[in-house]
């Protein structure tokens, strides 16, 4: 069980998911969360770049020991984290975002968050993992080759109207607190059993047409949902298949979703 959440906070770090490891290979206990305000390496999926600039959005990270997990479990950590951000932004902001499988949260099309969970070995087990959550908080404008598809809580909340304001400290802590919950759900059965109903509710991809970009062929598809162990199941021809996140990337055939 994930208990005890520790806070610390930085100005500056290169990447928040490297802060953790770091202290993780120096004996640290689980539920560490190292935040900060800008990050100068912030690391998406499959070697991919994250923008952090400086006091305008959420970097953290936190420490997990599962024990008893085994390496295909991990990816689902992430989807498990996707929960808990959708719920903490609706929470703290009452913005209703969805998930795009398998780790982004999306407002009105556009991408708010995004989660990388990496893990380490050590003697053939799992030493440890750290799941890192970005979320555009003030950002007003974004660089032009993410501009299309990114977006942030304060320029949703113009959009709607509200009078609300987004505090980065504040759904940081809703955010580790909602993830507490969800993951310890996740470890009773190591799955999604409990979990998955509600991830459907607010799956951005369900019953749309999808295009999976596999490093062995693009093909197109209909997504259906996920089965127990978070991967998306998608419907092509007559046959189901499971797709596991790895180096494959979904996207809408009109569109990022
Ligand atoms: P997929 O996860 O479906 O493969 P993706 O484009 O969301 O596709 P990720 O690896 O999840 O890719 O996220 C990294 C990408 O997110 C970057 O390549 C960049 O396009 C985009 N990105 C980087 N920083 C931000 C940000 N602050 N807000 C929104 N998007 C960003
Ligand atoms: C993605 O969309 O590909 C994942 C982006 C994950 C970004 C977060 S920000 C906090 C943590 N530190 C990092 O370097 N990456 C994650």
């Amino acid at each position: 069980m994930l208990e005890d959440i520790r806070y610390e906070f930085y100005e500056s770090v290169d990447s928040t998911n490297d802060r953790i490891k770091e202290r993780a290979r120096a004996g640290e206990k689980e539920g560490l969360v190292i935040s900060a305000g800008m990050q100068t390496a912030g690391k998406g999926r499959i070697g991919r770049k994250w923008q952090s600039p400086v006091g305008e959005s959420i970097a953290t990270s936190i420490l997990l020991r599962p024990a008893g997990i085994d390496i295909a479990q991990v990816p689902t950590v992430t989807i498990i984290a996707a929960m808990a951000v959708r719920s903490a932004i609706e929470k703290s902001c009452g913005i209703s975002g969805l998930i795009k499988w398998p780790n982004d949260i999306v407002v009105d099309g556009k991408k708010i968050c995004g989660i990388l969970t990496e893990m380490e070995m050590s003697e053939g087990r799992i030493s440890h993992l750290v799941c890192g959550i970005g979320v555009n908080v003030h950002n007003r404008t974004f660089s032009e080759d993410i501009a299309y598809k990114a977006t942030s809580i304060d320029l949703e909340l113009e959009k709607a109207n509200s009078t609300a304001k987004a505090s980065c400290k504040e759904i940081t802590e809703c955010i580790w607190e909602s993830f507490k919950k969800y993951y310890n759900v996740f470890l009773e059965t190591g799955d999604m059993t409990n979990l998955r109903e509600e991830y459907e509710k607010y799956l951005a991809n369900k019953n749309a047409r999808v295009r999976i970009e596999d490093p062995e062929g693009a093909y197109e598809a209909r997504a259906l949902g996920i089965d127990n162990r978070g991967q998306l199941l998608v419907e092509v021809g007559n046959e189901t298949r499971c797709i596991s996140t790895g180096e494959v990337s979904v996207r809408g055939i009109y569109g990022y979703i």
